[in-house]
């Protein structure tokens, strides 16, 4: 069963969650991180920046591997996930580029397949993923494995739920901008990561976050796939996330 801790407030989880990928780095210098972009992970990764210099952590030999990426955004478009890691880390640890893998959503969008079998390759060729970490949608998905994922889905381009669109459209200028495809890993590999964490954060999750941790397994709603199909999988919630636990 999965681990879950409610913590006092959201950065003392993501502090926590911080805290032991700079345990898992200081330990395995080489690590392979599996990296979730969204608000969730903003402070997990200021967090991280600051515990990695006060270790003095040498980061130079970490990759990293990032759950997606929106299709038919320009590679400079600020909302482009690459560019929301570099802000809030590699850039901050100056990890370079070459160790950042993102699926290829330009490729994507003219050979799915080509690009979905290169990103699967590409994890394996680094040994696997010894931590991933996780958010929820409100609607339940992990990553963009939207309503309708199967637990053995592999990456994969899929085309974005009307309310994970909604929820993102703000940050697009409104729905008509915001992408309608993305390309992401699938429910099946993101369970081959060798460890899960999962964090939620806020009132919004709450009805998520009880699915996932007492409902049965459900395709509508992918993140209930999680709690029963892997041996380390640990959750990080606030109270307001885990108000209807
Ligand atoms: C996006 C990402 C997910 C993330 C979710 C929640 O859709 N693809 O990986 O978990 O948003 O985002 P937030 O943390 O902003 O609530």
């Amino acid at each position: 069963p999965p681990i879950v801790t409610i913590h006092g407030s959201a950065d003392e989880g993501a502090v926590a969650a911080a805290l032991e990928l700079a345990d898992l780095v200081e330990a395995k210098p080489d690590a392979v991180l599996g990296l979730a972009t969204g608000g969730t992970m903003v402070g997990v990764y200021a967090a991280f920046v600051r515990e990695a210099r006060a270790r003095s952590l040498d980061v130079s030999r970490v990759r990293t591997f990032n759950l997606d990426e929106y299709l038919g955004l320009a590679v400079d478009d600020a909302k482009r996930f690459r560019h929301f890691m570099e802000l809030h880390l590699f850039g901050p640890l100056s990890i370079p580029s070459e160790h950042a893998h993102f699926p290829d959503a330009e490729r994507a969008q003219t050979d799915a397949v080509g690009a979905a079998r290169d990103y699967e390759s590409a994890i394996e060729a680094a040994g696997g993923i010894d931590l991933q970490l996780l958010g929820i949608g409100r609607n339940g998905h992990i990553a963009f494995n939207e309503p309708g994922s199967s637990p053995d889905s592999r990456t994969r381009v899929i085309e974005l739920h009307g309310a994970t669109r909604a929820d993102a459209a703000p940050s697009f200028g409104g729905l008509a901008g915001t992408p309608e495809r993305a390309i992401t890993m699938g429910m099946g590999t993101i369970l081959e990561a060798r460890a899960l964490r999962v964090l939620a954060f806020g009132e919004a999750k709450a009805p998520v976050v009880e699915r996932m941790l007492h409902g049965e397994e459900d395709p509508e709603t992918p993140c209930t796939f999680l709690r029963g199909r892997h041996g380390d999988l640990a959750v990080h919630l606030d109270r307001d996330a885990a108000r209807l636990l």
